[in-house]
This record gives structure tokens, sequence and C-alpha cells, in this order.
């Protein structure tokens, strides 16, 4: 089977071609047209630049995901996120992939993109085994999901105001670090040496309380008073950095390991752009192994925004449905609507 994806819920351009061998997935092409160089100029996602710049790309990016196969109609199943995201950029994904499967007759599956970031692990692996306690951490959200089997989500918590990686993006904009803030901070934190002149302490947002919620925008304000009336220089940078990273981390890793625990989760799934940081990696790792639970995490570039990962969701998706419902999937051009305040 061969599964074409498309992705624009943000600022990422992007399709991708999957192809389905005896269960496995395997990807064949996977284009990502990144603005990042061009918000980084506002120090944020501009909705209005960012459509006009997906109505730009979206051609050219199909064209160059799909050249092994170069004819649209070997395609199986289109994959489309329709949310959650923004409501402009969303729209370029949809309407490109209604026009596809009108013009090719070819079944047209809506995904839901924190669900896509979920499947960008069950691509080429086939050893996650269920419950599985699944950490989605992203720019927009930050969720923590039990999930009992393919279909079926259980939203055990979710970030009562800014999600992670809004948190490192917005003490990497307090900082002077730049846009996007997460490989930002990572990379000044890695610079932090022990015998640094400081030594910070930051909060652990609710750590320890018993639900499975996080809260971080207290942390962004605790970073601004720790800068009050200083002198931001190279060490107190780093110092910040390190001790931001450590704290948003500290969190996330504990929550997840509790929530497995006391749900007897067999495997631990991280995804979402903010799995990319190699400190969350490591520790999310360290924890799993201690209670003897397997972790499992994309490679980075499938933690970010990426099509790949929605063909992956469609694909799964697509398997579960009957006869009747995959018919139905064929007039689907004329019926979804975009949802940008979509959730699991
Ligand atoms: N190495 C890293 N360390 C920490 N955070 C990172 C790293 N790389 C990316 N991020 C963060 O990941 C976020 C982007 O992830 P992603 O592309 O999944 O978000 P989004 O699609 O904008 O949001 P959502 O998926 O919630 O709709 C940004 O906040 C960015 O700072
Ligand atoms: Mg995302």
């Amino acid at each position: 089977m061969l599964i074409l994806g498309l992705e624009t819920s943000c600022d990422e351009t992007s399709a991708a071609l999957l192809r389905s061998e005896k269960g496995r997935l395997k990807i064949l092409s996977n284009v990502v047209s990144s603005q990042v160089k061009i918000h980084r100029r506002y120090k944020g996602i501009v909705p209005e630049v960012a459509a006009r710049l997906h109505l730009e790309k979206i051609l050219p990016v199909i064209k160059e995901a799909i050249v092994e196969i170069k004819n649209l109609q070997k395609i199986d199943l289109i994959a489309v996120t329709f949310g959650p995201g923004l409501i402009t950029s969303l729209l370029v994904g949809v309407e490109a992939a209604k026009t596809l499967s009108y013009l090719f007759k070819k079944p047209l599956i809506p995904i839901n993109h924190l669900e896509g970031h979920i499947y960008a692990n069950f691509i080429n692996e086939q050893s996650i085994r269920f419950p599985a306690v699944c950490l989605v951490v992203s720019g927009g959200h930050t969720e923590l999901v039990l999930m009992k089997d393919l279909s079926q989500y259980q939203k055990l918590g979710s970030t009562r105001d800014d999600a992670a990686g809004e948190c490192f993006d917005k003490v990497a904009k307090l900082l002077n670090l730049g846009y996007p803030g997460g490989p930002a901070i990572e990379k000044t934190a890695q610079a932090f040496q022990r015998d640094s002149p400081f030594s910070l302490n930051l909060p652990r947002p609710m750590i320890g309380t018993h639900d499975f919620d996080f809260s971080f925008s207290g942390l962004k304000t605790a970073v601004l008073y720790k800068i009050k009336g200083m002198k931001i220089d190279k060490n107190f940078k780093e110092a910040l950095a390190y001790e931001t990273q450590e704290a948003i981390i500290d969190v996330l890793a504990t929550k997840t390991a509790r929530a497995s625990r006391e749900f007897k989760a067999k495997s631990i799934i991280l995804s979402g752009g903010v799995a990319a940081n190699e400190r969350l990696r490591v520790m999310m790792k360290e924890k799993a192994e201690k209670s003897g639970k397997k972790l499992f995490v994309p490679p980075k570039n499938l933690c970010t925004d990426n099509a790949a990962m929605i063909a992956a969701a469609g694909y799964f998706r697509y398997h579960l449905l009957n006869k009747k419902q995959r018919l139905d999937l064929l007039n689907n051009w004329r019926k979804i609507k975009v949802d940008p305040n979509l959730m699991l």
C-alpha cells in the first residue's frame, strides 16, 4: 500500500510517501519545507505569512515527494492534517488533499495532528506493546495520554496554561537566544559549566500533584524575575538555559514515569517537537528502564512537524475501518472541514 501524507498545520509545508510492507511502514520520501528563517525575523509565527508560504510551497513539495513513483495514480490513500493548528495554514493542506482525492479518485483520511505526532513512533517499529503511556510535548501541546490499543485514547492530563515547547520558546525570547527557542536553549545549556559562578534554582511546577496536569507559565515568570536588574552575560544565560531545561524535563519525565506505573503501561511513547531534546530523551530512557519499561521515541527529524507521521497515522486509521467506511473515504473531498481547536 502507498500512502501520501500532507501536513501544513503550522509553519512546515510537508508531503511524504510511505509504503507498507507486511505491516511495516517504510518512508520513501519525507519532504519538509520549513519557514523558520522567515518567522525568525518576527521572533514567532505570523499566521498570514505562514499561509501564503504554504500556498507557494505545497505543489513543489508534493511533486518532490512523489518523484520516485512519478504518477499519483499509484497512490492508495491520502492522509491530511485537519487540526489542530492555524486555520489558514490547515486550509492549504486540506484543500490540496481534497483536490488530489477528487481528481485521482483516491480515499482521503483526515488526521489529528497530535495523533500524527504519536504515530511517528510506529514507522519502522512493530514492538510497541499496549497499554502505552504517551507524552505528546510540542509547541502548542503538552498531553499525557493512555493508549489502550491502536484506536483507544484516554487523556490523563494536559497543560493548564503554556505548553512545554512554548515555555522553551518564551524563555529563549527573554534571553535573546532566537527562535525557535527549544533548540536554542538546548545548545546554550550544553555550554553550561558545573563550576559556573551561577547556580540557579527554578521551580518544578506541579511536579508533586496527584493529577497528570502540567503548568509552565509560572516557570517563564520565574525566569523573568531572575533576570530583572541583572546583566545578562554569557555565563548567566548558560546557567538560566540549563536550569530552565532541567526544570521542564524534570516535571515531564517524573509525571510520565508516574503515569506509566499507575496505569501499568508496557511501553512509554515520547513524541512532538520537544522530544527532539537530547536531555529529555536520556532522562526519559533512564526512568523507563528503571521501572523495566521500554521507551519509544522517533528519530529527531520525525519529532518536529512532518508529513510522514501523518501518513503513518492515516495507514493505521485506515486499517481500523470496515469495508463500507473505507469506501466512504472516497467522498471525503466533499466533507472534510478544518478544525483548528481539535483535541485528542
Ligand atoms: N531540541 C529541542 N529541545 C526543546 N524543544 C524543542 C527542540 N526542538 C524543537 N523544540 C520545540 O518544539 C516545538 C515545535 O514542535 P512542533 O513542531 O511539534 O510544534 P507545533 O507543531 O508548532 O505545535 P503542535 O504540535 O502542538 O501543534 C517548539 O516549541 C520548539 O521550541
Ligand atoms: Mg506539531
